[in-house]
Order: C-alpha cells, then sequence, then structure tokens
C-alpha cells in the first residue's frame, strides 16, 4: 500500500468513499486540496486522510474515511502513521462520541481523550470527544 499526497485525479475516488462513510464529515471535496491530503492506495484508493496546520506546532486531524470494503485491513492507521511522521507537533481531533470505531483507531496509534464538547455536532445532535497526540 502507498501513502501519497491527493491530487485533482483523486477527487471522484475521495468523493465516493466519504458519500458511502455517513460517520465521516461530509465536506466538498475539492477542498480537502487546500489542507494536506493524503490518500492510500493500492490498485485505486482505499482511503483519505486530510489535516492542516493550525498554529506553528499544532496539527488538526479533520477527516478520514475508508472504503467499507476495505476495512479492518491498516489502512486508516497507515494514513495516520504517515500524518504523525510529520516533525514534531502536537496533534488535536474530534469525533462524535458514539463513533467508537475511529476513536478506538485514534486511541491505537496514540491518541488520548483530552476533553468533550457537549452538543458539538449537529444532525443528528451529539457531543465530541476531542484527542490529543504529542510526537
Ligand atoms: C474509522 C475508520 C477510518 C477506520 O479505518 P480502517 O482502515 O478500517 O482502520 P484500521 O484497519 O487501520 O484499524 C486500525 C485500528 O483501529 C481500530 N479499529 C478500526 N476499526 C474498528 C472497528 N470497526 N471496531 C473496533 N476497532 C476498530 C482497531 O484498533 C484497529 O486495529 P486492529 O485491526 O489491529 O484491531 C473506518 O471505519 C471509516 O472509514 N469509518 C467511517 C468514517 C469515520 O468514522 N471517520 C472518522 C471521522 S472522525
Amino acid at each position: 500500500m502507498t501513502v501519497r499526497p491527493a491530487t485533482t485525479e483523486d477527487l471522484a475516488a475521495i468523493a465516493a468513499i466519504q458519500s458511502r462513510s455517513p460517520e465521516a464529515s461530509q465536506w466538498d471535496p475539492p477542498s480537502y486540496l487546500i489542507h494536506d491530503c493524503m490518500v492510500a492506495q493500492e490498485t485505486r484508493v482505499l482511503g483519505f486522510l486530510v489535516a492542516r496546520r493550525t498554529a506553528p506546532d499544532e496539527r488538526e486531524i479533520l477527516n478520514v474515511a475508508v472504503d467499507p470494503g476495505e476495512r479492518r485491513k491498516g489502512v486508516a492507521r497507515a494514513l495516520l502513521e504517515a500524518e504523525l511522521r510529520r516533525r514534531k507537533n502536537h496533534w488535536f481531533l474530534e469525533v462524535r462520541e458514539s463513533n467508537s470505531c475511529a476513536i478506538k483507531l485514534y486511541q491505537s496509534v496514540g491518541f488520548r481523550v483530552v476533553s468533550r464538547r457537549e452538543a458539538y455536532y449537529t444532525n443528528p445532535p451529539e457531543p465530541a470527544i476531542v484527542m490529543k497526540f504529542d510526537s
């Protein structure tokens, strides 16, 4: 599996994966290329991760999703590990409290829960769990 920066040619695959992943944030895929967007690929794109710098030594994971037929094969972990190999940083992310798969994924690479934001999400309303990773 290769992890590489996304290009405009990946946007259709990213949009298809996102539409099959209702738990993921549903933003406009072209906007991901403004940030740091990576894809994991074998013969086709299997998943994507979007992150951005929020301060000189801080980054935020904005979205991650893997094609439903390719889950539990280490795709998201490979994407996260590539992101976390950037220079020394602190990373933050928010995740729906009910999204136990994603919370377990983040914990598996070393993120820890630092706070909870009441009524953070809408459609449906739900608290966010805030997680942090320090390299
Ligand atoms: C969450 C998601 C990205 C995980 O992708 P994935 O490629 O299947 O994850 P990986 O195979 O890399 O799993 C790495 C670890 O995460 C945890 N994990 C991932 N999926 C899990 C699940 N369904 N149940 C329990 N733990 C899970 C496990 O610890 C796993 O390690 P293991 O397989 O050795 O036990 C994927 O389920 C997805 O796209 N979900 C919909 C979108 C979403 O929720 N995004 C997060 C928004 S904040």
